[in-house]
């Protein structure tokens, strides 16, 4: 395992951004620079699952994303189904439990599949938990949970005041994992486009300049080192 500056953050969140500037920056097509953002994510994940970090949540599609030109919508579709075709087999056997943020339902019908595949076989895993983002804004996933949460109170199953902080965050996808800690934003862009909102209350944010393609495992670990560095309050004092 590797060795690593503590504490570790239990949930790593990452926006992986930057891969239509690298591309131009490397005069090749679009599409290439989002293939050589998977080789990026590959690595990442592996890490994450070698140093024992709980959760990892990728932003792969965002439900803004579908405006784009639709051949680039297209490849990365491609992409997704590529990746689950191809990681499949290794992440299971790295015990890497993967969930799925977002709407599967609005996904085109090979990748639904492929992502409902791959969260069956792998939902007793108890290693990582490898969170992918695809069709996922983090308005719609609060809406859908006022949405359960208003069925439920419909239903009498539960009232209203017992709609509380916990029964919001159990009607996330992110379920039963903690929120995120650390929030990394690769290419310098300061924002959160709609990325796990109510997750990231308390998270600690690194906005890195370089872009997700060159994201490397030295990159990452910076990162996990300014985290450990970071003096968390919570509203509270640290004396
Ligand atoms: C992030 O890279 C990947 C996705 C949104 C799928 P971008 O494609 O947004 O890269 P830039 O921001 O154009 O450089
Ligand atoms: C956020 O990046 C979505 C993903 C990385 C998947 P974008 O590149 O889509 O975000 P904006 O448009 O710069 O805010
Ligand atoms: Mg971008």
């Amino acid at each position: 395992m590797t060795t690593q500056a503590s504490p570790l953050p239990r949930h790593v969140a990452i926006i992986m951004d930057g891969n239509g500037r690298w591309a131009k920056q490397h005069k090749i097509k679009i599409a290439l620079g989002h293939r050589t953002g998977v080789e990026a994510l590959r690595a990442i994940i592996r890490e994450s699952s070698d140093l024992g970090i709980e959760a990892l949540s990728l932003y792969a599609f965002s439900t803004e994303n579908w405006k784009r030109d639709p051949a680039e919508v297209e490849a990365l579709m491609g992409l997704l189904l590529e990746f689950f075709t191809s990681e499949i087999d290794e992440l299971d056997e790295k015990n890497v439990c993967i969930r799925i943020l977002g709407d599967k339902d609005g996904m085109p019908e090979k990748q639904r599949q492929a992502l409902i595949n791959a969260e069956t076989r792998t939902q007793s895993n108890t290693g990582l938990h490898l969170n992918i983002a695809i069709n996922y804004g983090g308005r719609a996933e609060l809406a859908r949970a006022a949405r359960i949460l208003a069925e439920k109170a419909l239903r009498g199953e539960i009232k209203p005041e017992e709609i509380t902080e916990q029964a919001l965050s159990d009607a996330l996808y992110t379920r039963g994992l903690p929120d995120v800690d650390l929030l990394i934003r690769t290419s310098g862009e300061m924002r959160l486009s709609n990325f796990l909102l109510f997750q990231c209350a308390y998270a600690e944010f690194l906005f890195p300049t370089v872009l997700w393609p060159d994201f490397s495992l030295e990159d990452y670990h910076q990162a996990l080192d300014a985290f450990a560095r970071r003096d968390r309050r919570y509203g509270g004092r640290n004396s």
